[in-house]
């Protein structure tokens, strides 16, 4: 409550000086691949994927931002989706690019979906934090959200934060924030390494495999806000930050700053506090 509350008055604060674009998906997105297995209907306000035994499908925004709040309601494949790969991020072009991920690893029925986040900059990721969700992804409509600042980032579900990266470039490490991005999402098999690390293949039996999109809403973020330090700094307020610790503690499966195996030499720096 106390979150989407907040999210609420800082939205009314800001929504003078944010340029909001959403709604229709004929107007946002550009179908990039999979043919027909990619569709737009009820006049623009829901978007599917597909994914059967040829191949899967995708779609990317026709505008990029550099910085902003994205929101997307998805509602995931459902029943045996094992061995599928959903993505939804947030990527700039080229060999060093810039990239937010979500990416939403199917399982067979009944068994949790992970959520796996990353952040690149620069051409270069490693930045992995994966988690278990509070609720079956499959039934209804969620929504996932990348708040993009100069000086984090922050990952949403449903208006609870999951993870905050903050910018350490003070310390030596990229961030992204030179490259406009664009939004894009898909659906593919990767039965390879998906599912239990790959040992769960995609019944095809079950093909095609379907994903759900609506209530898409884009903000940029306006020029005077970069000039506002309190804006810039504003992270979590107590509710927030409460509600970040209750996800990471009992939802957070993998993160990179705890994997000592990876890491034999050392954790990466932006991992210490700073
Ligand atoms: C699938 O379910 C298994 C068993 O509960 C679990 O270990 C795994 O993390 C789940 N998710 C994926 C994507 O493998």
């Amino acid at each position: 409550m106390g979150l989407s509350r907040t999210f609420l008055i800082l939205s009314l604060v800001f929504s003078s000086c944010m340029v909001t674009y959403g709604g229709n998906f004929f107007q946002e997105f550009d179908l990039t691949w999979g043919g027909n297995r990619a569709k737009i209907f009820n006049g623009g306000q829901l978007l599917s994927l597909s994914l059967d035994k040829v191949s899967g499908s995708g779609f990317q925004s026709k505008k990029q931002h550099l910085f902003g709040r994205i929101d997307m309601q998805i509602k995931l494949v459902a029943g045996n989706s094992a061995g599928t790969v959903t993505t939804y991020y947030l990527s700039s072009q080229g060999p060093t690019h810039d990239e937010i991920d979500f990416e939403f690893l199917g399982n067979v029925t009944g068994e949790p979906y992970i959520l796996h986040t990353n952040i690149y900059a620069q051409g270069k990721g490693n930045k992995e934090q994966q988690f278990y969700l509070w609720f079956d992804p499959t039934k209804n409509f969620h929504t996932y959200s990348i708040i993009w600042k100069p000086q984090h980032i922050i990952f949403l579900v449903d208006n609870t934060p999951i993870r905050v990266y903050k910018n350490a470039e003070s310390i030596g490490v990229p961030f992204p924030k030179n490259q406009p991005m664009k939004l894009y999402s898909s659906l593919w098999n990767a039965d390879d390494w998906a599912t239990r690390g790959g040992l769960v293949k995609t019944d095809w039996a079950k093909a095609p495999f379907t994903a759900y999109y609506r209530n898409y809403m884009a903000q940029s973020f306006s020029p005077a806000q970069f000039n506002d330090q309190k804006w810039q700094n504003q992270e979590l307020d107590a509710d927030g930050r409460r509600r970040l610790r209750w996800v990471q503690k009992n939802f957070m499966i993998y993160n990179y700053c705890t994997d000592f195996k990876r890491f034999p030499q050392g954790f990466p720096p932006e991992c210490r506090k700073f």
